[in-house]
C-alpha cells in the first residue's frame, strides 16, 4: 500500500480594505480586527478554514502593523503570511500581489464575511466542475445593493451589479468567498483591478461556477451588517455569561456577557459587552457590543449600537443605530 497522500492547499484573505463604512470605528482598528464575540472578525475565516490549509496569506494594506501585531501575538494554527500594498490594489490587484506565496488550487476571501459555508463541500463542488474559479453564492431577497450573478445549471453567465430595483437577472449575490485556480492569475493586469468588475467577467469563457450554500451569510461591512453577524453566532449559540460584576440586573438572552460590569440594568437581547466594559443602574441596553472598556452611564437607552472601546456613553443619554470610537483622545460619533 502506497502512504495516503496529504495535499496542502493555501487561503487568501483580503484584508486591505480601509472599512470606510464602519468608521469611525475603522479609523482605530482594521476591520479584519475589529471583535465580533469572543474574537476579531477575521479569526471567524480563518478557524472555519478546512484543515488541508497550512498557510494564511493575509493581502493588507490599511493599518498593516496592528494587523502584523495581532498575528505576531496570536498563534493561530497555521502559517500566516502578511503581503503589504503600499497603495490599495483592490481586490483584484490584492490576488495579483501576492502570487508568488501561491500554488495550485487556492481559496480567496472577503476578510468581513461571516457565513455557514461548508468549505470542504465547495472544494469538492469546484474540483468535480473543473472550472477557472468557483464563486459561493448566496440567495437573498433584495439584490439590489450586490454584485448578482446569473447563472445556466451551475455555470456562470452574466454579472450584473448593484441592479436597479426590479431589474435584478436572479437573487443570487456573489458571496465574496471563492476557490480559484492559479491559472486566474495570468487574467489579473497590474495596478488597480477589481476582482468582481474588471477579472471575473473577463473570464467566463475559462469557466466559473457558482456553489449556493444555505444557513447563514453576513457581510460585516456596515454598521447593520456588524450587528447582524453578532446576532446570527449568538442564534447559533455562540453565548456566555461570564460577567466581572453583576448587581440586580436583568439579562434577557441569547448574549455574550465576558468579564464586563452589570449593576441595576437591562441587557439584551443580543448584546455583547467584553472585559472592562459597563452599564450602569437603570439603564437599557440591546443588540449592542459594547467593546473593551466601553461605558454606558445610568438611566441611558442604547439599541443597535456600536461602541468602539474605551468609549463613554453619559447618563441620561439614548443611543440608537450609532457608531462610536476613540479617537486620540475624545471620542468620535457618526450617525
Ligand atoms: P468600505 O470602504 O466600507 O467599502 O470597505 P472595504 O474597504 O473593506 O471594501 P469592501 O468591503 O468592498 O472590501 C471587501 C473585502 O476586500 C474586505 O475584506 C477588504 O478588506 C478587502 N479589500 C478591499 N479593497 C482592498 C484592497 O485594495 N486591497 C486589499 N488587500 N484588500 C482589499
Amino acid at each position: 500500500r502506497r502512504p495516503a497522500l496529504i495535499t496542502f492547499m493555501k487561503a487568501l484573505i483580503l484584508a486591505g480594505g480601509m472599512g470606510t463604512r464602519l468608521r469611525p470605528l475603522t479609523l482605530s482598528t482594521p476591520k479584519p480586527l475589529l471583535p465580533l464575540l469572543d474574537r476579531p472578525m477575521v479569526m471567524h475565516i480563518i478557524d472555519s478554514l478546512p484543515a488541508e490549509v497550512d498557510t494564511v496569506v493575509l493581502a493588507v494594506s490599511y493599518m498593516k502593523d496592528l494587523l502584523e501585531g495581532y498575528f505576531l501575538k496570536h498563534d493561530c494554527g497555521r502559517k500566516v503570511v502578511l503581503v503589504n500594498e503600499e497603495e490599495p490594489l483592490g481586490t483584484g490587484g490584492a490576488v495579483r500581489n501576492v502570487r508568488q506565496y501561491l500554488d495550485g488550487t487556492f481559496l480567496c476571501f472577503n476578510g468581513d464575511i461571516i457565513s455557514s459555508l461548508d468549505l470542504n463541500d465547495m472544494l469538492a463542488f469546484h474540483r468535480r466542475h473543473g472550472g477557472i474559479g468557483t464563486l459561493a453564492l448566496w440567495r437573498v431577497q433584495d439584490p439590489s445593493a450586490f454584485g448578482v450573478v446569473g447563472l445556466e445549471g451551475a455555470r456562470i453567465t452574466v454579472f450584473q451589479e448593484k441592479p436597479a430595483p426590479g431589474e435584478a437577472i436572479s437573487d443570487l449575490i456573489n458571496a465574496g468567498v471563492y476557490v480559484f485556480e492559479p491559472e486566474l492569475l495570468e487574467h489579473i493586469p497590474p495596478g488597480v483591478v477589481s476582482l468582481e468588475r474588471q477579472v471575473f467577467p473577463n473570464v467566463l469563457d475559462r469557466g466559473l461556477y457558482g456553489y449556493r450554500f444555505d444557513g447563514h451569510w453576513v457581510d460585516c461591512g456596515t454598521p447593520a451588517g456588524y450587528l447582524e453577524a453578532q446576532r446570527a453566532l449568538l442564534e447559533r449559540g455562540r453565548t456566555k455569561v461570564a460577567p466581572a460584576i453583576v448587581r440586580g440586573s436583568e439579562l434577557i438572552g441569547p448574549n455574550y456577557i465576558d468579564g464586563a460590569s452589570l449593576s441595576g440594568c437591562r441587557v439584551g437581547p443580543f448584546v455583547c459587552a467584553l472585559p472592562g466594559a459597563s452599564i450602569g443602574e437603570g439603564s437599557t441596553v440591546e443588540g449592542s457590543v459594547l467593546m473593551e472598556g466601553a461605558t454606558i452611564g445610568r438611566g441611558c437607552t442604547v439599541r443597535a449600537c456600536l461602541l468602539g472601546p474605551g468609549t463613554m456613553v453619559k447618563d441620561g443619554s439614548a443611543l440608537q443605530g450609532r457608531a462610536l470610537a476613540p479617537l486620540r483622545g475624545r471620542q468620535a460619533g457618526l450617525h
